[in-house]
């Protein structure tokens, strides 16, 4: 077993299930909501145990996250090492928003319901503690396709590797089994997007939109988003997030949009891919898939290990 595990660790490595369900949520600032909020962290795994149970065969996954502010207001030190309130990434073109929350739970389940009866049972526990600040209900979309219709997701880390790149480490001992994940709810330009010819797509993304196959090197242009977020560290090695991604929207409102998630041992992975997203590389050569998506939220949360989740409502 790896040993990043000893802590039992959410379930942020388990493979995605068929419908997700996000929501962040901001505690108020009063002495009764925050021991409220402090008293569900006990609740929370038998909460999750309970729904498992209720149809093992869905896939059942919640998981809970603190932002920065939250941490120093609930439990004080000592605080995960690189937890801290996501700063805005403004770029010549293209600006990633700062929105920070007190709390996310990204819910996921095989079957809607399972996700929508599971925030319904976390807003009956602490509904009177806190404000509502964002709520989007996503779907896997035929073969794992994004909205922009390309598969995403080919290149995350898997088993052991997930573990190795998503999870907090020997680096900061007390929260060991933890991760931190950063969030971000983008709409497109669907209309654009689809304008553009498959080959033009293709060059953006740098992966083929039928059967995901990689372009080569010579073909990638250097703001695919595959080229600016492929980074490595100063030995060569290369620097993973794990992502899950998936589409939600409204045709009715016209809304087209992809739900990022990226879960990670350093924020300042996802925050460097972001940056080569954004910035560009060299600056001002912003990811190409921007023109045609724009950030709407960004924010940073940590997620403690079960083992921690436990302690923490003691605090
Ligand atoms: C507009 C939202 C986004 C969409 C629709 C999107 C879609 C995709 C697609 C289709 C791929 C290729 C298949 C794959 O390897 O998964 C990909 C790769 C990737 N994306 Fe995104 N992405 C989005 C935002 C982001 C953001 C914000 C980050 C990082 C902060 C990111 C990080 C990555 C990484 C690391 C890869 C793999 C690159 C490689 O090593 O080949 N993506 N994305």
């Amino acid at each position: 077993m790896n040993d990043k595990l000893v802590n039992n660790p959410q379930p942020v490595t388990e493979p995605p299930g068929k419908t997700a369900l996000f929501i962040s949520l901001n505690i108020k600032k009063t002495a009764e909501a925050e021991a409220l909020v402090k008293s569900f962290c006990t609740d929370f795994p038998a909460l999750i145990r309970s729904m498992t149970i209720r149809d093992p065969e869905r896939h059942f996954r919640g998981i809970l996250g603190f932002g920065s502010d939250a941490w120093d207001r609930l439990f004080k030190s000592p605080k995960p090492a690189k937890l801290h309130t996501f700063k805005e990434i403004k770029g010549q073109t293209y600006t990633a928003p700062s929105t920070p929350a007190d709390l996310l739970f990204h819910i996921r389940a095989d079957r809607m319901d399972h996700c929508f009866e599971f925030a319904r049972q976390i807003m009956v526990k602490i509904g009177a503690a806190v404000t509502y600040q964002d709520e989007t209900f996503a779907f896997r979309s035929f073969d794992g396709r994004s909205m922009i219709g390309f598969i995403d997701g080919t290149e995350n880390p898997t088993g052991n590797d997930a573990v190795d790149f998503a999870i907090v480490g020997d680096e900061d001992p007390q929260f060991k089994g933890g991760s931190y994940v950063l969030i971000q709810r983008y709409v497109h330009d669907l209309d654009a997007w689809n304008k553009l010819p498959v080959e033009q797509q293709e060059l953006a993304i740098g992966r083929k939109k039928f059967d995901d196959l990689e372009l080569s090197e010579q073909e990638k242009p250097s703001n695919a988003h595959n080229v600016l977020t492929n980074i490595k560290d100063d030995k060569g090695n290369d620097l993973k997030i794990l992502r899950d991604n998936l589409p939600y929207g409204s045709p009715a409102e016209g809304v087209y949009g992809t739900y990022f998630i990226g879960y990670a041992k350093d924020p300042a992975v996802t925050e460097r891919m972001l940056s080569n997203m954004f910035i560009g590389v060299p600056v001002g050569n912003h990811d190409r898939l921007l023109d045609f998506s724009t950030a709407l939220t960004g924010a940073l949360f940590f997620v403690p290990s079960y083992a921690l989740l436990g302690e923490l409502a003691g605090k």
